[in-house]
């Protein structure tokens, strides 16, 4: 398909538009990931509550949605080494378990996800949903974005520690990692870890079944699009995925 020119739609303007931007968030994931009970109980609040902050680009002459993005207003970081080991779980229960307060009189934009459209993956849209994203902040007035970001190379990595990933540079000096450059290249910086940005629990009957292997002792796995092993317990019928992801700063001003 030809790109032609392309709009930001917030879903505030277009809430018509809520199922099209899930239904690319939903195609987006592998199963287990799926299953991070903070996400499941507070995304759809997401579309209620702050609609003016979740977007889509749309492609004008086909109206097709080409990408989405999905962030939410917080207290900016009153300096950014106390920015949390916590991600996107954290995001979620700052905006949505804390007072009011926090989300309402914060100047920050925190970012939750980009999707761009599986079919038009490999043409640059990703950076147009980052700028997407940066309009959008600026819009409303924050200071700062804030990306607890998912490098989405690290996945075949999985045993490199993600302090360690993170520093890999290309000969240009930019990171290694794809996504990680997309956000460079506009300008964002890289702030450090944040360890548990996602918890994802099954019982090892739902991790197999999640992932489509069997898991027959205790111990650690690779499992196909993790960025680290998950982590099995046969005797309490557990498994755990905590996913770490990076944060980096957009600065808005
Ligand atoms: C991550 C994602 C947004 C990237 O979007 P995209 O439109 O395919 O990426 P782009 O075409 O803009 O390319 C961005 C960079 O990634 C590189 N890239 C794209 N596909 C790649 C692949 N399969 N393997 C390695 N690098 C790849 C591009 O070369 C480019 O880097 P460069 O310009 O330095 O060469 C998209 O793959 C996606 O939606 N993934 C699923 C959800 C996700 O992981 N979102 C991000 C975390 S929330």
């Amino acid at each position: 398909m030809e790109t032609t020119a392309t709009t930001i739609i917030t879903l505030a303007e277009r809430p018509d538009l809520v199922d099209a931007a899930q239904y690319l968030a939903d195609a987006a994931w592998p199963e287990f990931m799926m299953h991070d009970r903070l996400v499941n109980r507070y995304w759809m609040r997401l579309y209620e509550e702050f609609p003016e902050y979740q977007f889509v680009l749309m492609d004008d002459q086909s109206e097709r949605v080409l990408a989405m993005g999905n962030t939410v207003p917080l207290a900016c970081a009153d300096d950014v080494s106390s920015l949390p080991d916590g991600g996107v779980d954290w995001i979620l229960t700052e905006a949505f378990e804390k007072s009011t307060a926090s989300a309402h009189d914060g100047h920050c934009q925190f970012a939750l996800q980009i999707v761009v459209d599986p079919g038009l993956r490999g043409r640059a849209l990703s950076g147009a949903a980052v700028r997407a994203m940066i309009a959008i902040g600026k819009q409303q007035d924050c200071a700062s974005l804030y990306a607890p970001v998912r490098p989405n190379q690290k996945h075949l990595y999985p045993l490199t520690p993600m302090e360690r990933y993170i520093e890999w540079t290309n000969d240009d000096g930019l990171p290694f990692d794809a996504w990680m450059r997309v956000h460079a290249r506009l300008g964002a910086r890289t702030l450090g870890v944040c360890h548990e940005s996602m918890r994802i629990e099954g019982t090892v009957g739902q991790w197999e079944d999640w992932i489509g292997m069997r898991l027959p002792d205790s111990g650690e796995y690779v499992i196909p699009l993790a960025l680290v092993p998950i982590r099995i317990d046969r005797h309490r019928d557990e498994g755990l995925y905590i996913e770490p992801n990076v944060w980096m700063q957009h600065s808005l001003d």
